[in-house]
């Protein structure tokens, strides 16, 4: 099955809808990337801190799908930005697989300001094609420009937290000037009200969607890379079937326009895993 994907920097193309694994652990991230599989996900995300590597690479295999059909995403912890290496190996033993399609650093962590050693030792193991693309999470702007002063290389991605309520204009304006492809996390935005809306319960109703289609469709239709965590074998159908919903220019809009006073994404300067 092929499914849009969006040409990263370095050439490869990513599926822009993604399986979120987070919180599952092993034993239901075996069970839902299987099925996920099965309904025709080509791209499941997970990290080192989720804790379910080894159930996500035993989910690819009892999928019976060719490795190479899938698109594979983790992230290591604070712990290896000294040692990307050893922390990419870790990743890569307890998924079971031998290289991974996209690297992140999962936090920058600038108490400890090894990140641009992380970044560096990223690319060279996407050189030694242990990872076939990298990039970052949760860094800021002040981090990116950082690491592409410092090594000359933008990360090929940035993972963030992102959705209506949060909408990240400042931050999806500074990737795309650097070629970096925003990847939102908590596409659906963590169970915060965001699906009971007025506004995309009304869309959702006028295209004949969930309002979770909505949400997804807004991503989509803006060049974002978006991993919705389900273990529900429909909403998972749902989240994977938000190609063809013509949101016009002016919900997109009215989408990105919609806030949640009070609510905040993670301050990465001094939060991180
Ligand atoms: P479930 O696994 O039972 O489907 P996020 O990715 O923003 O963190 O959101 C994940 C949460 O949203 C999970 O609780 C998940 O529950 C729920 N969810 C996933 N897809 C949908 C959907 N299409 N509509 C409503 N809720 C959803």
């Amino acid at each position: 099955m092929t499914q849009p994907t969006v040409t990263l920097a370095g050439g490869t193309n990513i599926p822009m809808v993604g399986l979120g694994t987070w919180p599952m652990d092993d034993a239901e991230a075996r069970r839902v990337v299987r099925q996920a599989i099965e309904i025709g996900y080509r791209h499941v995300d997970t990290a080192e801190n989720y804790a379910n590597e080894r159930g996500v690479g035993d989910g690819i295999r009892d999928s019976g799908l060719d490795r190479s059909e899938v698109w594979v995403t983790t992230k290591f912890n604070r712990r290896w930005h000294a040692d990307p290496a050893a922390g990419l190996r870790g990743n890569l033993e307890r998924l079971g697989l031998d290289y991974v399609d996209l690297a992140l650093i999962h936090w920058p962590n600038p108490d400890q300001d090894r990140y641009v050693q992380a970044w560096q030792g990223l690319i060279e193991l996407r050189e030694q094609g242990l990872a076939r693309a990298i990039g970052t999470s949760n860094f800021k702007p002040a981090h990116l420009g950082r690491l592409i002063a410092e090594t000359g290389v933008a990360p090929e991605v940035n993972q963030i937290e992102c959705h209506p309520y949060l909408d990240r204009a400042a931050e999806r304006a500074y990737h795309a000037e650097h070629g970096i492809v925003t990847a939102a996390w908590s596409p659906l935005g963590r169970n915060n009200g965001l699906l009971q809306e007025p506004l995309i319960v009304e869309l959702a109703a006028r295209y004949g969607v969930t309002p979770g289609q909505v949400v997804l469709a807004w991503d989509v239709l803006q060049g974002m890379v978006t991993v919705p965590k389900s273990s529900n074998p429909e909403r998972l159908r749902q989240n994977l079937d938000v190609f063809d919903i013509p949101l016009t220019a002016a919900d997109v809009a009215a989408l990105t326009s919609l806030e949640s006073p009070g609510l905040v994404p993670a301050d990465s300067d001094v939060f991180g895993h």
